[in-house]
């Protein structure tokens, strides 16, 4: 039993040895925006001369750094999906900085990023976790196939108590609309109808409102982050 206290600081130093400072870690960006991933041998040992290595998920290569030479000079090896695109910070190398910078971050940019010194004694591996969160805009601009374009809305009925809208988008499924008000509340449909040809949903949603406010339509196709809604304005005498 004495020997239980050793044991247990030798584990924590150990793990402390190999997994230290920045390990763990998670940031967290919204999509489009740049990620920095931290990573530091646990010595901030000059890595001018060194050898680091950033992949994801266990086999995605994403950056290496090799005395000088790496992903953005010429050496080969790395992901499609990062070229170009990831960065590491020259200046900081002296003191032990081996961060990368990922540009203009996607949602398939999430995951679990391993930071490596294979030569170090004893090797250091550090876990760091991107999220990347999804930002619903028009994405009208971006040519992207299927995405809804400006939905219509019509006033079908109108009396000084309340008036009956409705509200009709399409675009390639899995597609929602709803209908909310000024405050961004969902408002309760009256009537919803869902329709399907040549690869498109087409959506129909009636409300009644009878409050004086700024109505809008929205709809949303999650899947390729395009969010694209109409208002009007809508005044009621009562
Ligand atoms: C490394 O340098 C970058 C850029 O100056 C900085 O953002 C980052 O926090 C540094 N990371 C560490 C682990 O020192
Ligand atoms: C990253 O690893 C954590 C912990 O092992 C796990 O919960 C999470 O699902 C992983 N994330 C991804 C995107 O694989
Ligand atoms: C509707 O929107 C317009 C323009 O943003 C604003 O001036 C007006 O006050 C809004 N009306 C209501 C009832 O919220």
């Amino acid at each position: 039993m004495e020997l239980l206290p050793l044991v247990c600081l030798c584990l924590l130093s150990c793990s402390g040895e190999t997994s230290a400072a920045g390990d763990g870690v998670k940031v967290v960006v919204e999509e489009d925006s740049d990620a920095v991933l931290p990573c530091s041998p646990s010595n901030k040992e000059d890595m001018t001369g060194k050898l680091f290595d950033w992949k994801k998920d266990g086999q995605k290569e994403v950056f290496m750094y090799d005395s000088g030479i790496h992903y953005n000079n010429g050496r080969p090896g790395q992901d499609e999906l990062f070229k170009g695109r990831v960065s590491h910070f020259q200046d900081q190398l002296k003191n032990g900085n081996a961060s990368i910078k990922i540009h203009n971050t996607k949602m398939a940019d999430s995951g679990n990023y391993s930071c490596d010194f294979p030569r170090l004694q004893p090797r250091q591996t550090f876990n760091i976790e991107l999220v990347v969160g999804q930002v619903l805009r028009d994405r009208t601009g971006e040519n992207i196939p299927g995405a809804a374009p400006r939905p219509i809305i019509n006033i079908l009925k109108m009396t000084k108590d309340w008036i009956l809208l409705q509200c009709e988008a399409h675009g390639s499924p899995p597609l929602t609309v709803e209908w909310k008000d000024r405050a961004g509340y969902t408002l309760d449909a009256e009537e919803r109808k869902e329709s399907e040809r040549g690869g498109r949903s087409y959506i129909t949603v009636k409300i009644t409102v009878t409050k004086t406010d700024n109505y809008s339509c929205v709809a949303t196709q999650k899947d390729i982050s395009h969010q694209i809604a109409a208002v009007i304005p809508m005044h009621i005498q009562a």
